[in-house]
């Protein structure tokens, strides 16, 4: 309710914005639009490292550049993901100072394409409503909330093989219903973090399906394990 409460705010916002632009000569960037067509199986983006990259409005040549320098601020259309779940996208100047024009989301996936979730700026939580921007926050400013492992975030448990077993099994990919087993023994282990982070959730229901678009909230979400890096 209230993330729906904020964006009308914001279009209130922007219509203000362009009315003056219009009065004034200047030329006001336009929005950059975002729904669930907006995403894509996380593969077919460009990587960096461990994380991947897109651009809504054309430059990904833009975003590449500040991502291979690993530090800079990403330019407008910036789409970022390193869970086919969580997205970063980059706005004009203006949509929120706070999170250095940020928006987070949590998307739902299946094999037909993303729902989102939630969306907005500094008050958006992940589905265990752990606070996205709390933790990028945390990225020195030259990272521009960037966190990967060395820019200053608090780190989660969450190794490199358990990234890649959740990049593979994809539901929006061609070809992830194929896992092979050492994405079963990473989905496994991620699981079992889970489990005794959060008390709850056989291991069993975190194979293939378990981002899938009816997933249940909060609880079988792989984010339940920053709940433990953040009571610690
Ligand atoms: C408990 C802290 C925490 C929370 C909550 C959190 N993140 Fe992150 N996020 C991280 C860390 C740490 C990394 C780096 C992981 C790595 O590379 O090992 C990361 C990585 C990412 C990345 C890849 C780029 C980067 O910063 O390395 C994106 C995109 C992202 N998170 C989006 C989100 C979104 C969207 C939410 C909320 C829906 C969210 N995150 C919630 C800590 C958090």
């Amino acid at each position: 309710m209230f993330p729906s409460f904020r964006k009308t705010l914001l279009s209130a916002a922007f219509g203000v914005l362009a009315i003056t632009a219009t009065s004034t000569g200047i030329t006001a960037s336009p929005q950059i639009h975002v729904d669930n067509n907006s995403f894509r199986c996380i593969k077919e983006m460009t990587k960096v490292r461990e994380f991947y990259v897109d651009n809504l409005i054309g430059n990904l040549e833009g975003t590449v550049l500040v991502a291979k320098a690993g530090s800079g601020e990403y330019p407008p259309g910036s789409v970022l993901q390193v869970m086919p779940n969580e997205v970063m996208i980059k706005h004009h100047k203006g949509f929120s100072p706070a999170t250095n024009d940020w928006e987070f989301l949590w998307i739902d996936n299946d094999k037909n394409g993303s729902t989102i979730f939630t969306r907005g700026a500094a008050e958006v939580n992940n589905r265990l409503g752990l606070n996205c921007f709390a933790c990028h926050v945390k990225a020195r400013p030259e990272h521009d909330m960037v966190c990967e492992t060395t820019n200053g975030c608090d780190p989660i448990p969450v190794t490199r093989e358990m990234f890649h077993a959740l990049q593979n099994t994809d539901p929006r990919c061609a070809g992830s219903e194929n896992v092979s087993a050492k994405d079963q023994e990473s989905l496994r282990q991620l699981g079992e973090i889970v489990k005794a982070l959060t008390g709850q959730q056989s291991p069993e229901a975190w194979g293939r399906g378990m981002f899938a678009r009816h997933s249940p909230p909060v609880d079988s979400s792989p984010t339940s394990l920053r709940l433990g890096v953040l009571d610690g």
